[in-house]
């Protein structure tokens, strides 16, 4: 039978406390677009870049809600294959709070029992950077708990053709058949194999698109979107995308009757 439990943030970074959750219809893997660092920073008048670091600490309080509430699988966007694209003060500036995020946060991520991992093209990344992301993948493989996808120099086009090019090797090199090659086996090339496709994608500052995240990991993934900035987006938003999607009818291209 399905029963509703209640929810505490032990931190009591929400003040609300209290929600009710369906925990047996909980979403299993839930993305997000952390949006709108730079606009917060902007509203208040601060460099683009201490929006970047408020968005440490929003990261940080989200991963921990989706932690104790037995959230599965969670992917977040820090940066795209077109994040190159800024200026290289701000490049660096985000590539020495990811390698902060690793070291500040690692041993707590382990005793929360949380399963670290970094999604794409993580070898353009420094060689320092690189080995931080080995050690922290190395040190929670065990773990069995929450499942943080961190997406890092991320294009979903580039990981669609990253698979295509893997089946097309072993198809050239009669390791499988062409014609055997189906959703599944596809699925399995992607960097997000063996793990299931996103329930609910969340994106936070208004924009209303998917920007190259997750795009065939996204397929049947109910949206969900809010205005505030996530700098202020807060454990009880995510909490209520969570309730708000308990409430949509999936139907995955069939009739609920
Ligand atoms: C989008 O805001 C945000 C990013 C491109 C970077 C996301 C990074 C963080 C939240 C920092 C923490 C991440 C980790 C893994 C430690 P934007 O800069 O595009 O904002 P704007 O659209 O308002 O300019």
């Amino acid at each position: 039978m399905w029963k509703d439990f209640f929810y505490k943030n032990e931190k009591n970074e929400n003040e609300k406390a209290f929600n009710t959750i369906n925990a047996a219809k909980l979403p299993t893997h839930i993305a997000i677009i952390m949006d709108g660092n730079g606009r917060w920073a902007s509203k208040k008048g601060l460099p683009r870049k201490m929006g970047h670091k408020k968005g440490v600490s929003t990261l940080k309080s989200i991963v921990h809600t989706a932690s104790d509430i037995n959230i599965k699988y969670l992917t977040v966007y820090a940066f795209s294959t077109e994040n190159w694209k800024r200026p290289l003060t701000e490049v660096n500036f985000l590539m020495k709070l990811f390698s902060y995020y690793l070291d500040a946060e690692i041993d707590e991520m382990y005793r929360k029992n949380v399963h670290i991992d970094f999604i794409g093209g993580i070898k353009d990344l420094s060689l320092g950077l690189q080995e931080q992301i080995e050690k922290a993948r190395k040190k929670t493989a065990d773990n069995d708990g929450l499942h943080l996808n961190i997406a890092v120099n991320y294009g979903g086009r580039d990981e669609i053709v990253m698979a295509v090019k893997k089946l097309a090797q072993m198809a050239s090199d009669k390791k499988i058949n062409a014609l055997d090659i189906d959703a599944k086996m596809f699925d399995d090339y992607l960097y997000t194999a063996h793990q299931p496709a996103v329930d609910l994608l969340i994106r936070t500052s208004g924009d209303m698109r998917i920007s190259n995240f997750l795009l065939w990991q996204c397929a049947y993934a109910e949206f969900w979107f809010t205005k505030k900035n996530w700098p202020e987006f807060m454990p009880e938003d995510f909490i209520q995308a969570i309730m708000d999607y308990q409430k949509r009818d999936r139907k995955f291209g069939g009739l609920n009757v």
